[in-house]
Parts: structure tokens; sequence; C-alpha cells
């Protein structure tokens, strides 16, 4: 069984990971700062961010990480981190799309997208849009992206974005799920053999996230005792961004095994009208790639 013992030296290259600042993005960046990479931990909170960088320097001793701002709920945020990436990076090796939000009331972005979609897919489609000239130079980018199994009881309605009528805490949460789903796979047809797109399931983690979901605070402590802790949760997206045994377009879950995905996670028109409407709402394309 793959182990992060596995991982390969990681020094030279450069990670960008969304959120990690706690849950599962803090392991992520942990490790991957522990294998020799520089890190940038990008976190909306100053703070948080801060602290980060400062725990794993602590714990990875002669490690690189850094804090950069970055809010995947305001595009003009996004656009802002992108610009400070670019002008600071000569190329990036690893995008790790961690961040997420789940299982909230009802909310809207800066932008005016619902929040769970907003956050999870816009944002993190736009980020990696605008970083994609930096990821083109690297040989063997890669960009991982953390879905869920939740992808399954997700439904992509293109007439009810904003889910105006009929929000439901899980199913928001499920559809932004999906969406991570369809927007890795589509990455990897449109980028060919210029890059690797991955996604990932961690498997049930105790985290944050669990907190904001519909349960009590006493099933909450409990859920928290009996599922696997951040740093197992990591491990999927840590396999898949330096495994040399990961193929683009892999879908990479719990133990490394590969989940179930549902049919409309693999419905390439979907895809490519998912893909058409986020260029459209965000403003960001992706020019450097194969249009389909
Ligand atoms: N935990 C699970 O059981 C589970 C299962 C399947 C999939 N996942 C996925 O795993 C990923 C990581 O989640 P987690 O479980 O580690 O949850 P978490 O502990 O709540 O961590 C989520 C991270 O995302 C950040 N974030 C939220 N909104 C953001 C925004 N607008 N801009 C930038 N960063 C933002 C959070 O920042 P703050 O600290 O400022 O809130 C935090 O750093 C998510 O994509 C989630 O959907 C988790």
């Amino acid at each position: 069984m793959w182990t992060v013992d596995a991982m390969p030296d990681l020094a030279g290259r450069t990670a960008v990971v969304t959120g990690a600042n706690a849950g599962i993005g803090f392991p992520t960046a942990l490790e991957l700062a522990r294998h020799g990479a520089r890190v940038i931990v990008a976190s909306r909170d100053q703070d948080k961010g801060r602290a980060a960088a400062a725990r794993i320097l602590d714990q990875a001793p002669g490690g690189h990480a850094e804090f950069e701002r970055l809010d995947l709920a305001d595009l003009g945020s996004v656009r802002a981190f992108a610009d400070t990436m670019r002008s600071r990076l000569d190329g990036l090796d690893l995008l790790i799309n961690n961040a997420g939000i789940g299982m909230i009331p009802r909310q809207t972005t800066a932008d005016g997208f619902e929040m769970q979609l907003g956050t999870n897919h816009f944002g993190h489609f736009a980020l990696t849009g605008l970083l994609m000239p930096l990821l083109l130079v690297r040989p063997g980018a890669r960009v991982v992206t953390v879905a869920s199994d939740a992808h399954k009881f997700g439904r992509l309605d293109f007439g009810d974005l904003e889910l105006r009528e009929g929000y439901g805490r899980m199913s928001a949460y499920g559809r932004s799920k999906l969406a991570n789903l369809l927007f890795a796979f589509e990455l990897q047809r449109r980028a060919g053999s210029r890059l690797l797109s991955v996604a990932t399931h961690p498997g049930v983690t105790a985290t944050n996230i669990m907190k904001l979901g519909p349960l009590t605070g006493v099933l909450n402590a409990l859920l928290r005792v009996a599922v696997q802790p951040a740093e197992a949760g990591a491990v999927p997206s840590l396999y898949a961004a330096t495994s040399p045994d990961i193929r683009g377009g892999e879908f990479v879950g719990p133990k490394l095994k590969k989940p179930a995905i549902s049919a409309a996670a693999r419905d390439e028109a979907l895809a490519r009208r998912l893909w058409t409407v986020s260029e459209e709402l965000t403003g960001v394309e992706f020019r450097d790639l194969v249009s389909r």
C-alpha cells in the first residue's frame, strides 16, 4: 500500500494548495513541503493562512511555505491571487484544488453565484484557467481537484444555477462536487498530454466541513471520533499529485481505490456545457487548451 513515505523528492517543484490552512489541505501542504516542494498556502483568512505556513515551516524544517490570500468566493480575489503568482513564479508544477465549503444555508458569492457551486467549482475553474500559463511551462504539471463521493446526489440544472427554488444544503454540495468531477475530467480531455488532471475523494474525514452539516453537536462529536483523521484524507491528493503510477482523468479514493463515478459525472456533453457556462460566467477562458 502506497504511503507518503513513497513520495519522490520534490525539490525545485512549486505547489499551490487551496484551503491549506485547515482540514485535509493542511497535511497535504505539509507533506509536499516535507518532500522539498515550495508550497503556496492559499487561504481566505490572513491570520489562519500565516499561522498554517508557520506551522509547516516548524514541522518541515528546511521546507518552504508562504501564505498568499485567496478567496474563491470572490473572482476579484482569484484574479489578484493569480496576478501575484504570475509575477512571483516562473512556473507551477502542482495545483491542488482542495478548498471547499459544504452543506451551508443558501448564500451567494461576491459575484452572485450560489455559494457552494461558486466556491467549490467556479472559483477553482477560474483559478485553474488563470494559472494555466504557469502550469503549461512545467513538463508533467498536475492539477488535482478534490471532489467527493457526494457527487452522486448532485444534479446540474442550467436553468436554475442559482438554486433560488428548493435549495437543499446536501444537494447543493453534491452539485458542486459533481461540477468538480466534470471539470477535472474535461480538463484532461482538453489538455491532452500537456498536463495531468486527476480528481480525488478523500473519504469521510474529521474536518471543519462536517461541523457545518445538518447534524447536531453530539452527532458531530461522535462522527469526528469515528472517521479518519485529516492526514488520511490527504493521502489520495498526495498520491494523485506525486505518484508515477497515476494517469490523467483518474478518480482516486480512500485507500487509493477507484470510487464509483455517476453517469452524470461521465457525461461528456454535460461537461462541455458546464465548461462553456463556466467560461461565460467567470470571464476566464482556457485559451491555451484545445476547444471542444
Ligand atoms: N471531510 C470530508 O469528509 C470530505 C469528504 C469528501 C470531500 N471533501 C472535500 O475535501 C476538501 C477539503 O475539505 P475539508 O474536509 O478539509 O474541510 P475544512 O476543514 O472545512 O477545510 C476547508 C478549507 O477550505 C477553505 N475555504 C472555504 N471557503 C473558501 C474560500 N471561499 N476561499 C478559500 N478557501 C476557502 C477553508 O478556509 P477557512 O478555514 O477559512 O474556512 C479551509 O481551509 C473540500 O473540497 C471538501 O469538499 C471532504
